[in-house]
């Protein structure tokens, strides 16, 4: 089987070497618990490491914000940009309140997307977050844009990591109930301060590893540590 490596110290052994290729996969978590860091070191490591150009689509943060996240870490997207391995973009709902239409837009959108992708001929995309979806949808029509839109991104050709902001709990992975059933794979990154960790709670078509570890956020980016597990009982 062709996986996709991270590149994310310690994650890849955790799931035999690496994400299948072509998962979509969610990265779930409260706020602050890493899921920006986490998409965006995968894209520049696909980028530096692997030779495999990227997509970071953002729905809440401007462009601007996620270079100069980046720039943080000493990462040089700038360079990257210019040599037509990474690509950030905005997608825009701003506008959307009217839910009839949003159907529509989000098609729209989802041309752009394929687009950009074409265009650097990108293996790794990032759709950063989908909870953003919800407040323009009733529930009913979450469920099934949601899995229209998965499906559709599937088609690109992408290892896709999607991320989804939780409220605080140990057990749910998506503000609505909804993506970690759409996805193949779901990584949970958890905050109960002053401990960070991380837990794989699926991945379709390979064997992984089921204990939370710890992460780190370094200089250098996120950290796991795969040899150490914490407790169930010490996540909140
Ligand atoms: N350069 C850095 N070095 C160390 N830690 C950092 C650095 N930059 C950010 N952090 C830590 O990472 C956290 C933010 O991570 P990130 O933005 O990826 O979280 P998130 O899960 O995407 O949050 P949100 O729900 O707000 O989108 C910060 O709150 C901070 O604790
Ligand atoms: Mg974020």
């Amino acid at each position: 089987m062709e996986r996709t490596k991270t590149g994310i110290p310690g994650l890849d052994e955790l799931v035999n070497g690496g994400i299948p290729k072509g998962s979509n996969v969610l990265l779930s978590g409260g706020a602050g618990t890493g899921k920006t860091i986490f998409a965006t070191q995968y894209l520049y490591n696909g980028a530096l490491q692997f030779g495999e150009p990227g997509v970071f689509v953002t729905l809440e943060g401007n462009v601007r914000d996620i270079a100069w996240n980046m720039e943080s870490f000493q990462w040089d997207i700038k360079s990257l940009q210019d040599q037509g391995m990474f690509t950030i973009y905005k997608l825009g709902m701003e506008f959307m309140k009217d839910s009839a239409m949003v159907e529509d837009r989000i098609d729209e959108q989802l041309k752009e997307i394929e687009k950009e992708v074409e265009e650097i001929n990108a293996k790794r995309l990032v759709i950063d977050s989908t909870t953003v979806f919800g407040a323009y949808l009733e529930p009913s029509l979450l469920r099934t844009t949601l899995f229209k839109f998965c499906d559709k991104l599937k088609t690109f050709g992408c290892t896709t990591l999607l991320t989804a902001e939780t409220p605080i709990s140990k057990t749910s992975f998506s503000a609505f109930g909804v993506e970690e059933f759409v996805v193949d794979g779901v990584i949970a990154l958890y905050f109960s301060p002053p401990n960070r960790s991380m837990f794989l709670r699926k991945m379709r078509g390979t064997p992984h590893d089921s204990n939370p570890h710890p992460l780190a956020i370094t200089n250098q980016g996120i950290v796991i540590n795969p040899r150490d597990s914490i407790m169930w009982d010490a996540i909140k």
